[in-house]
């Protein structure tokens, strides 16, 4: 069942949690697999289980919130693998800090990772699909842009802004066969989890209908739903939810 066959896909936040198990099941489905993220070593690491299914692979040290550290990702990956197919913007970083509490710099630094990051990797990763006629692109939201969330003010504003630049490059980029959704998981087992409070996780443990996180490898098939065709033909400025049941809109 190799879904991916033949096409390239750059997967930003790639070297842990969701993004990489997204990079591992793209490259378990045949697709060249660029990956990007801040930590080099993980980065790495996460790159050479991708080749061990046989596919080209390729690893960036980059900071998404650097309009020319990304622009120019895009570009290597472009000149090596033969262009861009697919995106998945996947970087994000999250914190538990009190409204009351939190200072302008918070609010800043999480904004500029966790939505202006995939701003810029779509409006460098685009021109590339547009060049290849088409692509698709796939921002990982989260479903507290949804429904909202207590000690997360900065995060849910960036997750609900990634949710709406979803829908409008969806409009946007539509006549260049470009496709871009959003997926918003609820609650997930990765390192991004592990700084919350334990009252935060017992509470919202307590609220899933599925009683219990999710894994990463659990995410990853929605994606690649996405990033297919014929299955991911039909959807564009859609927020798909892999989130226990948190959130039915
Ligand atoms: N884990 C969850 O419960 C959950 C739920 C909903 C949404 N999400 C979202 O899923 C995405 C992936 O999160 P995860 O749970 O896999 O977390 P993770 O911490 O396991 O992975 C995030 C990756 O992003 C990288 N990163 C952070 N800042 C970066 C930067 N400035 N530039 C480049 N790379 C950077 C980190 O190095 C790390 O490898 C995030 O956008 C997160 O908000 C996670």
């Amino acid at each position: 069942m190799n879904q991916l066959n033949g096409k390239v896909a750059v997967i930003t936040g790639a070297g842990s949690g969701i993004g990489a198990a997204i990079a591992q099941l793209f490259a378990q489905e045949g697709a060249a697999v660029a990956l990007l993220d801040l930590n080099e070593q993980q980065c790495k690491e996460a790159a050479a289980a991708c080749g061990e299914h046989g596919v080209p692979t390729s690893w960036h040290a980059v900071d998404v919130t650097d309009s020319d550290g990304v622009k120019a990702a895009m570009a290597d990956v472009a000149a090596e693998h033969g262009g861009i197919d697919i995106l998945v913007n996947s970087a994000g970083i999250l914190d538990e800090t009190p409204f009351l509490e939190m200072d302008p710099e918070t609010f800043d630094r999480t904004l500029a990772v966790d939505l202006k990051g995939v701003y810029l990797g779509c409006r460098w990763a685009a021109p590339e699909m547009v060049k290849r006629g088409g692509g698709r692109i796939i921002n990982i939201a989260s479903q507290l842009g949804i429904k909202g969330g207590v000690g997360l003010a900065h995060y849910v504003a960036a997750k609900a802004g990634v949710i709406g630049l979803t829908k409008a490059l969806a409009l946007e980029l539509a006549p260049h066969r470009i496709l871009v959704n959003a997926i918003a998981p609820g609650p997930i087992e990765t390192p991004l989890v592990e700084g919350l409070s334990p009252d935060w996780k017992a509470a919202k443990q307590a609220e899933l209908p599925i009683g219990r996180f999710g894994q990463a490898h659990e995410v990853a098939p929605t994606a690649l739903l996405l990033a297919s065709s014929p299955g991911g033909d039909l959807y564009t400025g859609q927020t798909l939810g892999p989130n226990s049941g948190d959130v039915m809109p």
